[in-house]
């Protein structure tokens, strides 16, 4: 199955979630529940809001059985999802070689099991750099840029400078995880030396298209959530936005499901086989209720404004 523009989607959901011992000395990082659905069905969420239908997953040998338990093929949700193993935590760039056949010569976007994205538009302003020449970031401001990406911009917006994780950052914008690249990515990644903690750095990578002059940056607008989940506190901060959220609009967030249906990806009746056997918890009720809203009880923005349907989950 080939998409229209045929990008392929990575997501990483690997390593050994060591800031998280023991809750994940047995189980991956990327299956613990955020609020009520496994981590991992955010970050493909945002992948099918963004037009991506081909996607592989990429796991720690141990967990790849669980995650293809989970998910399976894809052909339920109407994706194909390939699986592939990261044997070590080499580097988040890794996953481009590890992902090499499988991206073949298509665009690429990658991004991380554990970056959760919400907001309004957000699905839009996503499929826009969708296979799109060169490589394509976001920036979001943030209190404490020197734990990730941090990229800088001179005083027209153009970006003069991206690092990883430094001591002073040259400004508040931290890269969220998720990144859209042309076919020549895994040619960049191949050329790579490890850093000094001896991994293959995505932020060397966009380093690479930066100094080729093919790096573009967009910075989310304040809208928008971006939250990740790498510690015991920022995975109940995460849990409990989506709770509040999901509880005060009556619409889940990250319900992947849903963003099929909603994709058109599925339809009625698959995404009611969808819903039977999650009826005991309460969120194959939600997607039931989806089929028997109307349309503009179920957030169809066209019907009340006469615009495109623009509600993200
Ligand atoms: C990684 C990347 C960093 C990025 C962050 C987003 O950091 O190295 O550039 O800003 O993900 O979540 P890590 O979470 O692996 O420390």
């Amino acid at each position: 199955m080939q998409t229209r523009n045929g990008v392929k989607g990575i997501v990483l959901a690997g390593g050994t979630g060591s800031r998280l011992w023991p809750v994940t000395t047995a189980v991956s990082k990327q299956l613990m529940p955020i609020f009520d659905k496994p981590m991992i069905y955010y970050p493909l969420s945002t992948l099918v809001m963004a037009g991506v239908r081909e996607i592989l997953i990429i796991t720690t040998p141990r967990d790849r059985q669980q995650f293809e338990r989970l998910l399976g093929d894809g052909s339920r949700f109407g994706l194909r999802l390939d699986y592939a193993s990261q044997p070590t935590p080499a580097g988040i760039a890794e996953a481009l070689l590890l992902g090499e056949t499988f991206i073949d010569d298509s665009p690429v976007a990658l991004i991380l099991g554990d970056n959760i994205f919400h907001g309004v538009g957000l699905g839009r302003q996503l499929s826009r750099h969708r296979g799109r020449d060169g490589a394509h970031l976001f920036a979001y401001p943030v209190g404490n840029p020197e734990a990730y990406g941090v990229v800088e911009f001179d005083a027209t917006g153009r970006v003069i400078s991206i690092e990883e994780k430094p001591a002073a950052p040259r400004s508040r914008y931290a890269v969220p995880g998720l990144y859209f690249y042309d076919h020549k990515v895994v040619d960049i990644v191949r050329d790579l030396k490890p850093s000094d903690r001896g991994e293959l750095e995505i932020t060397a990578v966009n380093a690479a298209y930066l100094a080729a002059g093919e790096l573009t940056v967009t910075v989310l607008d304040r809208g928008t959530a971006w939250l990740d989940t790498g510690t015991f506190t920022s995975m109940v901060q995460a849990s409990e936005y989506v709770r509040v959220m999901e509880e005060r609009q009556g619409l889940k967030i990250g319900c992947l499901e849903e963003a099929a249906w909603r994709a058109g990806l599925i339809d009625d009746q698959q995404l009611a086989a969808l819903a039977d056997p999650l009826v005991p918890s309460g969120y194959g009720i939600y997607l039931r209720n989806l089929l028997e809203w109307t349309p503009a009880h179920r957030g169809d923005v066209r019907v009340l404004t006469g615009q495109r349907a623009d509600i993200d989950h």
